[in-house]
């Protein structure tokens, strides 16, 4: 079964659909979202209470899990003039937020001895952009978390791998002006953005391949 940490929106929205209409079991989470068209959880994964209490009541139901760590926001200020609090709430979601997720789970996938994780980072973890700092932050330390966490579970079938995702169709992208969008795109040798499709098959292909491990995936049409 497939766990959507983040499916109300974006990019786990789309492949909560996709798992949906594959038919294979898929539950997942949403925090703000006023109205949620799937059956979705409304769990704050900066809370470890919140996170540990839902996994708890979904503890009969979980077999064989997938655990896709979807959610994540993006605060845009150069440092030296932005809040601490917002910076700091940036990485509560996206590592705080992640970890909470997997360590509520892993207990599960441990006694199961099948898991696989898989994180969204982003190339911005590499590449030097303005106005991001605490996302940037964020992105790669999940790096970092994902290669001492395979150190630990890897003995017992548990993969867990980060995509880096570059700039997608779907989700926050919304957020950039349109001016500067097409000049985002002009920087990407493939001269477009990532289409869901390919973010559904690297998926697919990192749950599928037992074998890739404590891997950061580039997804981003040349983009370095
Ligand atoms: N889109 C891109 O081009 C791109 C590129 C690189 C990496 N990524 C990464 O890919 C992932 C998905 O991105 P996206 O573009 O699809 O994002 P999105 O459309 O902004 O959706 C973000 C999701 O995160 C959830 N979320 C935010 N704060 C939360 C919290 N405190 N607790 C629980 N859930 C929370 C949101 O739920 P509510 O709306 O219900 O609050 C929403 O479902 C993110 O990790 C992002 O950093 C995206």
């Amino acid at each position: 079964m497939v766990i959507i940490i983040g499916a109300s929106r974006g990019i786990g929205k789309f492949l909560f659909e996709q798992f949906n209409s594959e038919r294979i079991q898929v539950i997942g989470t949403y925090n703000s979202t006023i109205s949620v068209t799937e059956n979705l959880t409304k769990v704050d994964i900066t809370d470890y209470k919140q996170v540990f209490d839902w996994i708890e009541k979904e503890r009969e139901v979980l077999n064989n899990i997938v655990l896709i760590n979807c959610a994540g926001i993006t605060y845009n200020s150069f440092a030296h003039k932005c809040e601490p609090d917002l910076w700091r709430r940036v990485i509560e979601v996206n590592l705080i937020g992640s970890f909470n997720c997997i360590r509520a789970i892993l207990p599960v996938m441990r006694s199961q001895k099948f898991g696989r994780i898989i994180n969204f980072s982003s190339v911005v973890a590499l590449k030097g952009t303005p106005g991001i700092s605490a996302y940037a932050a964020s992105k790669s330390a999940l790096w970092g978390m994902t290669k001492s966490l395979v150190a630990e579970n890897a003995s017992l079938n548990i993969t867990i791998n980060n995509i880096n995702l570059g700039y997608s169709e779907l989700g926050m992208i919304n957020q950039v002006p349109k001016i500067f969008l097409d000049s985002l795109i002009k920087q990407i040798p493939a001269n477009r953005l990532c289409e869901p499709e390919n973010i559904f098959k690297t998926v697919k292909y990192l749950i599928d391949c037992d074998y890739i491990n404590g891997a950061s995936i580039d997804l981003n049409g040349g983009l370095v």
